[in-house]
């Protein structure tokens, strides 16, 4: 029996279909710039061999979760476990032929490359017995394996590339049968690309993508560049399981719709012309805008931190510098008209373009429009206050050592060290998760958590639990430590613990 997958049309408008088992034992590579519809694709697949065949699905960014609902595919977020336990969930998903989304959304690279390794490892590994046919699906297929070596530790990467590889080279007699998408064939790893016999190839724009995508078809250079013309959703396709010839193909429609969907248009804020016209054509702010003068931190982070820090004001510049005092209380007034703009109900999930824009309109109206800080010093500005910080703690010399430490963290990460920081310094209980996202300027408790985890990861701060699951921050080297409080305390429990700014 031949069961033959319908993909949707052919050019001509003949029925396309993929027969799945000449696709179990021939595997698939997809390949096609950002928003070519490779992810539709391998979605239309899925969802019309769900009946036939098990599968699972490497999902870096948590798309096809919504596959569960209508398909009952089984959702594990990466994120809640570790390696070893998704080696184990990658064995028995076989050995009870269960079929799954990794949806690996809210790691950083290191570990959805460490976690997806262990995952594919463990189906890999399952004894002979349990060798039944599945599709294995890896979405964005170049983030498993690259071509190059990345950011990520050399260690990371010899596993998630071993496993690649396995699922692609050796995965055919264990029942594996492989099907990767990625947008640009240049970015990932040969060996793993080459073992594809079937391609569907949608639109590519780069030269050095469409010359290694001619090669892999055996195809001339010259006919390759028709992939430029390919509209969204159309593929060229060859190989045993699709088409003995090069066959041009549009893919169809979907029942369920990928869960992260493209940003939606969105009514422009409201603002009264001549607000516009203040806030664009304002004085741009002196070059000389100065910051507070720094201590002398210790010799060996500074040289960590040279690459990172801003330049210091030019000391030749004509205006002579404010003095200290009016520094503070120049300080103190921005600080004041920013706590009045995040005191407005949801100010938390404003975007930051929109918050500037009150913020400088509030500052010319105090008379502060020469100085008002630029966007990035803002957003310094937000990220501190976000978390309970006043201006007045950079007289502080523990804080600077803090900031200094704060300063090794990508800046939207930084206000939330901060704030876990004053709680460890003033020994308050630690932040709930929800404090944590509150002051990172989202609702998602997974980031929180993720966000935390990261900063351990930098070797801040030790996060420990305690036996009733309360959770204690210690900082590094300081050694302050918040007390233990429960990390699903809801938010509102966590405020009063943990910020004290008053609005
Ligand atoms: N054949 C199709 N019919 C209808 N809509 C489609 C089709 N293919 C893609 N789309 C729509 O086009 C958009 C982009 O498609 P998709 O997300 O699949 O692109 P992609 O190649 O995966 O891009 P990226 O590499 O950025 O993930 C989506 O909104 C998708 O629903
Ligand atoms: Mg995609």
């Amino acid at each position: 029996m031949t069961v033959a997958i319908e993909m949707g049309q052919t050019t001509a408008g003949a029925a396309a279909a993929i027969d799945l088992e000449e696709l179990l034992a021939t595997r698939l590579l997809v390949q096609g710039n950002s928003g070519s519809g490779k992810s539709h694709l391998l979605r239309r697949l899925l969802e019309q061999s769900a009946p036939w065949v098990q599968q699972t699905i490497i999902d870096p960014e948590g798309d096809f979760v919504t596959l569960a609902e209508r398909f009952g595919h089984l959702v594990i977020d990466a994120e809640d476990h570790t390696e070893r336990s998704l080696q184990v969930a990658g064995e028995r998903v076989r050995i009870h032929r269960v079929s799954t989304v990794l949806n690996l959304e809210g790691l950083d690279a290191e570990n959805q490359m460490r976690r997806a390794a262990a995952f594919l490892g463990g189906m890999f590994e399952v004894p002979r017995d349990h060798w039944y046919p599945m599709l294995v699906v890896v979405d964005e297929a170049q983030l498993f394996a690259p071509a190059i070596a990345g950011e990520v530790s050399d260690e990371a990467r010899k596993l998630s590339l071993g496993a690649m590889t396995n699922l692609m080279c050796r995965g055919r007699k264990r029942g594996l049968a492989g099907i990767i998408a990625t947008q640009r064939l240049a970015k990932l790893a040969k060996n793993v690309a080459a073992e594809a016999s079937n391609f569907l190839m949608g639109r590519t724009f780069l030269d050095i993508d469409m010359a290694r995508a001619a090669d892999l078809l055996g195809m001339e250079r010259r006919q390759a560049e028709a992939f430029r013309d390919l509209e969204r959703g159309q593929f060229m396709a060859l190989g045993p399981a699709l088409s003995r010839r090069p066959l041009g193909l549009r893919i169809g429609p979907t029942d369920t719709q990928p869960r992260n969907a493209a940003p939606r248009l969105m009514p422009l804020p409201e603002a009264a012309l001549e607000d516009a016209r203040a806030i664009i054509l304002a004085a741009p702010p002196p070059e000389t805008t100065a910051r507070p003068p720094r201590r002398a931190p210790s010799p060996d982070l500074l040289s960590q931190l040279m690459a990172a820090k801003p330049a210091e004001p030019d000391p030749e510049s004509a205006e002579p510098p404010p003095s200290a005092e009016q520094l503070a209380e120049r300080r103190e007034r921005l600080d004041r008209i920013l706590r009045a703009i995040l005191a407005e109900p949801d100010a938390g999930f404003r975007a930051i373009g929109v918050l500037y824009q009150e913020f400088v309109v509030r500052c010319r109206i105090e008379g502060l429009g020469a100085v008002v800080p630029e966007l990035t010093e803002f957003r310094r500005m937000l990220t501190r206050a976000r978390a309970g910080l006043g201006a007045d703690m950079a007289e502080d010399d523990a804080w600077q050592d803090v900031s200094l430490r704060a300063a090794l963290l990508p800046e939207d990460m930084q206000g939330v060290f901060m704030m876990i920081a004053r709680a460890a310094k003033e020994g308050w209980p630690c932040p709930s998760d929800a404090a944590i996202a509150r002051a990172y300027g989202t609702h998602s408790l997974r980031r929180a958590r993720h966000l935390l985890t990261y900063i351990e990861e930098q070797g801040l701060i030790v996060c420990q639990l305690d036996g009733a699951g309360r959770r204690t921050v210690t900082l590094v080297e300081l050694a302050w430590a918040t007390a233990a409080a429960d990390p699903n305390a809801d938010d509102a429990a966590a405020e009063a613990g943990c910020s004290s700014s008053p609005p």
